[in-house]
């Protein structure tokens, strides 16, 4: 088979496939617990559910404008002010199929063949896969100290002659870690300084813990100008739990938002009109379960990071917000792909190697699932590495014997 060059560059995303692996050892029985996982379990908004439903009960579902129904831009428009507090245009926004899409469709829009993205580690899998589905080179920073935040001058460094975007993710999938304000006004003066887009990639912004607050890019941008590079992009999937509904937005100067519109009309025509209406629908009606996922997300990291700290080698930095933590395993495993197969092997727990992140020596662990799997699955791992674990451990009614410790 004669693939492109570009097909053959890009490696399949690392969570879908153990997504598949744990489905087919689910469907032959076996006890698997997913900490991988990167979706809230809360049902979508009510809201969403009856404006979907009511469009689809009237069979009127016609193609859309490229960038969006006027219904969603301006949902996003509100949104915009509300929680960033600058008033934009509709015309400074475009609706795609996911936050994912957004941030495809603005490289493409942006980035030629050789450019470079910019973007701290660990950062999202997508990234470099991104930048090399435009030909482009995607440049993690990775910070001096092991930590989850690289200095502006580690950011400083990197950036060169061919660099043409930042991308910062904040809270961070996979840390959970969100950057200091010090930090991200660092880097939105230095995008500033050397012309350079920069994407703010916002989608976990509202899933914040212990009192922290969302940060705005745009008071802390010095150009207020429609010339701005900043762009901005979020979407309904994770704050309100709507994963499979693909509703996300970028919001951008006009030039750029026409741009990214014209190669949006080529590639999709938009985003499904049906879930375009549900996510208005989201954005415009009861908030409360915003607050309420979370709450139990902060709840759940708090169980979570419990049971890590009674591992005697794991180091683990406090995640700020999402639903991902990113300890370190070093002291038992350095290679995180060896780590990942050993314990789906030896006891059934679904992680995500760090190495898909661009940091060794990492796993990420979800707890966006119920307290039964998220204890379960640290007793389980717990018994599998740490010699002064409980040596008995029951998995359903097989009794599991450790003999490789
Ligand atoms: C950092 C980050 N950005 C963007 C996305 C994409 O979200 P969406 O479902 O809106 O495409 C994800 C999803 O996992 C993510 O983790």
């Amino acid at each position: 088979m004669s693939l492109s060059l570009i097909a053959r560059s890009i490696t399949e995303s690392p969570t879908l496939k153990l997504n598949e692996t744990a489905d087919k050892l689910r469907q032959k029985g076996e006890p698997v617990i997913h900490l991988g996982g990167g979706e809230p379990k809360s049902r979508a908004p009510i809201d969403a559910l009856v404006a979907g439903a009511g469009l689809l009960s009237s069979g009127e579902i016609r193609y859309t404008p490229p960038d969006g129904i006027s219904a969603l831009k301006k949902a996003v428009v509100q949104y915009t002010e509300e929680h960033y507090g600058r008033l934009m245009s509709p015309d400074n926004v475009m609706a795609s199929s996911g936050a994912k899409q957004a941030i495809m469709v603005a490289m493409q829009a942006v980035l030629n063949p050789q450019d470079e993205v910019v973007y701290p580690a660990p950062y999202w899998v997508s990234y470099p896969e991104m930048a090399k589905l435009c030909g482009a080179i995607g440049i993690p920073v990775v910070a001096e100290d092991g930590g989850f935040q690289p200095t502006l001058a580690d950011m400083e460094d990197r950036i060169g002659a061919a660099t043409k975007m930042v991308i910062l993710n904040s809270p961070n999938n996979p840390s959970g870690y969100s950057y200091s304000r010090e930090f991200v006004a660092g880097v939105v003066e230095l995008c500033e300084k050397r012309g350079l887009y920069l994407i703010m990639d916002d989608i976990y912004h509202r899933l914040l813990f212990d009192g922290r607050r969302p940060i705005s890019v745009y008071e802390l941008a010095k150009d207020q100008s429609d010339g701005s590079k900043l762009i901005v992009v979020n979407g309904v999937s994770k704050m309100y739990a709507m994963t499979g509904f693909r509703i996300g937005w970028a919001v951008a100067n006009k030039k750029l938002i026409e741009a990214m519109t014209n190669i949006q009309g080529h590639q999709t025509s938009g985003p499904s009109a049906l879930l375009q209406y549900a996510a208005a629908a989201a954005l415009t009606g009861i908030q409360s379960g915003v607050e309420s996922l979370r709450l139990t997300l902060e709840n759940n990291r708090n169980v979570l990071l419990e049971r890590l700290q009674a591992f005697d080698g794991v180091r683990v930095t406090v995640p700020h917000g999402t639903f991902y933590s990113f300890p370190d395993f070093h002291a038992y495993e350095k290679d995180s792909v060896k780590l990942a197969n050993f314990l789906l092997d030896k006891v059934r727990v679904v992680v995500v190697p760090g190495k898909d992140f661009g940091m060794e020596g990492h796993v990420r662990i979800s707890y966006c699932g119920t307290i039964k799997d998220i204890t379960t699955g640290l007793e389980r791992i717990r018994w599998a590495l740490d010699p002064n674990a409980p040596n008995e451990l029951y998995i359903g009614q097989r009794k599991l014997v450790r003999d490789w410790l």
